[in-house]
């Protein structure tokens, strides 16, 4: 296959291998996977840096059912399954171009970059009707190389940003969260309730909205709030103490109420998230707007319909977001006007630790983990590891 490369490529590589739905022992790693080329209109990235996100444990667990609720599955979207086994996961990848497909200028080589992850249907820029992955439909960034659509590899040249930070930024988190902002319309002046905020999305929206104009309410955990309110919070309410909700809320916003909520907890609480919405329509500029992504607190919840068209809630299911919204987000990261969350980076070899660390982590977690391959470790990952408990 013609390519153009910068220098020698191994024939095999160092990845993570998912070789079923299931535990943590379904995750396998392995030094002798055949390193991948790129095909025409391809870049090969050797990774430097890949940002975990909650779907890699999502798809593991097989917790994506759309149907039945006790299903074990992932999503088929186009109709048929795309996650089969085994299957490298990681879909947030930087790195560096060390190859080109046949029809890729030579001039990108050595390129530093961040991978917008979806396996976009077509060429549309303003739609993404089967949002699939790197690291789900096809491989993704735990190994050493991967192989991208040349447009979709953003060059991201940014001296101030380490690549394990530039991988933070991913867009599995940026994008989904833009777009769930974009769905509901959200402008300039309004009042946003971000839940799941100390998370990637959430971390993600507070910031976004602060670059549109909009004034994000974190619902997070007290020992958090600092780092919130630091990252642009307008306030935090605790999602511990839900007991007067709405009160609180609208004592924060001066008896105002949300103008829409960017819901990534689901379950029970979106319910009470809908309450700050409708309080009292009279005091509204504009239609409730719900978008919800994600459902950390429950995959089901119990809503009333008669609320939802009564007071004509809006609600947006979002799930990634179009090229369009992936080639903003790279030009406010290249602008600085982005920040990276970054909690702590891990070797490949050791993702089993962070998948864990990641599960059951502390209070204080804040942000994105990077996973890194050993081979980086000493450049790209050692800066950023965890500080040894004391
Ligand atoms: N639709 C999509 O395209 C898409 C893309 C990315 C992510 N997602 C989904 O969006 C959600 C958030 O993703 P993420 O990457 O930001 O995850 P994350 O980094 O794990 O953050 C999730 C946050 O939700 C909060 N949370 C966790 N369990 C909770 C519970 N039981 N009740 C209330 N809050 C809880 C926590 O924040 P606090 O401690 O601050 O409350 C946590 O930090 C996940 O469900 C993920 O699968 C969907």
């Amino acid at each position: 296959m013609p390519q153009t490369v910068s220098e020698t490529l191994p024939d095999t590589m160092a990845a993570m291998l998912l070789t079923g739905h299931g535990g943590l022992d379904k995750l396998v790693y392995r030094e002798d996977v055949p390193a991948p080329r790129p095909a025409p209109g391809e870049v090969l990235v050797q990774v430097t840096a890949t940002a975990k996100n909650n779907t890699d444990r999502k798809a593991r667990e097989g917790l994506y059912p759309t149907r039945d609720k006790g299903e074990v599955t992932s999503f088929a979207m186009g109709g048929s399954a795309t996650l089969t086994f085994p299957r490298i996961q990681g879909a947030d990848v930087a790195g560096r171009i060390v190859a080109v497909g046949e029809g890729v200028a030579e001039s990108r080589l050595g390129e530093r970059g961040l991978l917008d992850f979806n396996l976009y249907p077509d060429a549309r820029r303003d739609l993404n009707l089967i949002p699939d992955y790197y690291g789900h439909g096809a491989d993704g960034g735990f190994a050493e190389y991967i192989a991208v659509p040349s447009d979709q590899f953003h060059r991201v040249p940014n001296p101030e940003l380490a690549d394990a930070e530039l991988a933070a930024l991913g867009m599995c988190s940026y994008q989904t969260a833009y777009h769930m902002m974009t769905a509901a319309g959200v402008k300039a002046g309004e009042r946003i309730l971000v839940t799941g905020a100390s998370g990637g999305v959430g971390t993600a929206l507070i910031q976004l909205c602060r670059i549109v104009g909009a004034i994000p309410y974190a619902l997070s955990q007290a020992d958090k709030a600092d780092a919130l309110l630091a990252l642009g919070a307008e306030a935090v309410l605790d999602r511990n103490n839900m007991g007067d909700f709405t009160a609180r809320v609208l004592a924060l916003t001066g008896g105002d109420p949300i103008d829409a909520v960017m819901d990534l907890v689901g379950g029970e609480m979106t319910d009470r998230f809908i309450d700050t919405m409708i309080v009292d329509m009279g005091k509204r500029r504009s239609y409730p707007r719900l978008s919800i992504a994600g459902a950390s607190g429950g995959n089901v919840s119990e809503i009333m319909w008669t609320r939802i068209y009564l007071y004509q809630v809006q609600i947006f299911g979002v799930s990634h977001g179009t090229r369009e919204e992936a080639e903003q987000l790279v030009d406010w990261i290249r602008s600085g006007q982005l920040k990276p969350v970054l909690h702590a980076a891990f070797r490949l070899s050791d993702l089993h630790e962070a998948e864990a660390y990641f599960v059951n982590r502390g209070s204080d977690y804040l942000g994105k983990i990077v996973i890194v391959p050993d081979s980086q470790w000493d450049e790209h990952g050692a800066a950023f590891a965890l500080a040894p408990r004391a």
